[in-house]
């Protein structure tokens, strides 16, 4: 089986290569290498023993594409990527919607034209918005998230639905809770580009002394400590769902399926949280400031991922602190790297 993966040298996508090439994929990686680097690629063949296809182009080339899906026989695809800065997507909006729709659209063109089913796509839990419940299941009423990149979220989710129903193909649609951690082998990542946006990539850099303190946006939450709760999710826990929402699929005798999947722990942790167990897990200090609220950020979020595990034999399998244990391994590595 030949898979191709659009934004395979990113972070949750590098880490997915891996897992589809050890479970004996063929790979074909499509990636404009806007948000990864080239070692990614040979880090991925050392981690794996296998060196996937790369092509370096934007998808929407469509011409490019086009040439991709000539010369090899695709069976299925997972579709990564995206620009996801949810800050930056409020100041370009029309970059965010052109970006992560036109380049999904022109793959999906390319199913329907050469008559291709099996196509997974990364969304979000950024889709439910503040759910007035938790824990939130896939029945969880949606909301408009605020931000553009949610929104493309949720465009995204509504096409797949349409092309699943009107051209009898199968998809599965990935809502992931909040990605942490990198490779046990410590050679793949997140490459945060500039400052980091997201908590564990800006505990990490403070602790490493690349930034001064944490901020932490807000302690006059309605939760025990104050603090914003959400549902951190190992990276590689995420990537091994990746395969078996792909084996559902393929093994699947209906002609239209339309899945969908939290991808999450079960379980919240607090913005305090997550700093005290990253100091115990790395015997580090992490200095941070209590600061005014963030704007559009939520106060809790955490997913009931019983349909993974029902469904898919899928669940969260390694803890916080371990999550954060190969964060601090994979600094070490981009420090020695230089
Ligand atoms: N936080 C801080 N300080 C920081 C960074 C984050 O206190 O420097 C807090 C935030 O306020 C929030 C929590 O840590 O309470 C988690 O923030 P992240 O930015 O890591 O994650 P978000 O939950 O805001 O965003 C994530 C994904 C988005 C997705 C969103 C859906 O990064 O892609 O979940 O809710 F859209």
């Amino acid at each position: 089986m030949t898979i191709l993966v659009t934004g395979g040298l990113g972070y949750i996508g590098s880490h997915t290569v891996v897992e589809l090439l050890q479970n004996n994929f063929q790979v074909i990686i499509v990636d404009d290498m806007s948000n990864s680097e080239k070692f990614i690629l040979d880090n991925i063949e050392k981690v794996a023993g296998k060196r996937p296809v790369f092509f370096p182009f934007d998808l929407k080339r469509k011409e490019l594409l086009s040439q991709v899906f000539d010369a090899y026989e695709i069976d299925g695809c997972i579709n990564f990527a995206a620009y996801k800065a949810v800050g930056e997507s409020q100041e370009k909006p029309l970059d965010y919607y052109e970006n992560n729709l036109f380049s999904l659209i022109n793959v999906l063109q390319e199913f329907k034209t050469r008559n291709i089913s099996n196509f997974i796509f990364s969304s979000s839990c950024t889709v439910y918005g503040q759910a007035d419940e938790m824990p939130i299941d896939e029945n969880t009423p949606l909301k408009l998230p605020e931000s553009s990149y949610g929104k493309t979220k949720q465009m995204g989710e509504e096409i797949l639905k349409d092309f699943a129903t009107a051209y009898k193909k199968k998809v599965s649609l990935l809502r992931y809770f909040n990605p942490i951690g990198s490779h046990p082998t410590a050679l793949l990542g997140e490459l945060p580009i500039g400052v980091p946006n997201n908590l564990v990539p800006y505990v990490t850099q403070t602790a490493s002394g690349i930034r001064e303190k944490l901020s932490v946006w807000g302690n006059d939450y309605p939760t025990a400590d104050g603090t914003a709760i959400r549902d951190y999710i190992y990276v590689v826990d995420l990537a091994k769902a990746h395969v078996k929402a792909l084996q559902k699929l393929l093994n699947e005798t209906s002609e239209t399926v339309i899945d969908i999947y939290n991808l999450g722990t079960g379980k919240g942790s607090s913005v305090l949280e997550v700093v005290n167990a990253f100091e115990i897990a790395n015997d580090v200090k992490v200095p941070y400031q209590i600061c005014e609220r963030r704007a559009g950020d939520i106060t809790v979020a955490y997913a009931n991922a019983d349909k993974a595990e029902k469904e898919l034999g899928w669940k969260a399998e390694t803890s916080l602190e371990e999550a954060l244990r190969t964060t601090w391994e994979w600094q070490k590595y981009l420090v020695n790297r230089g």
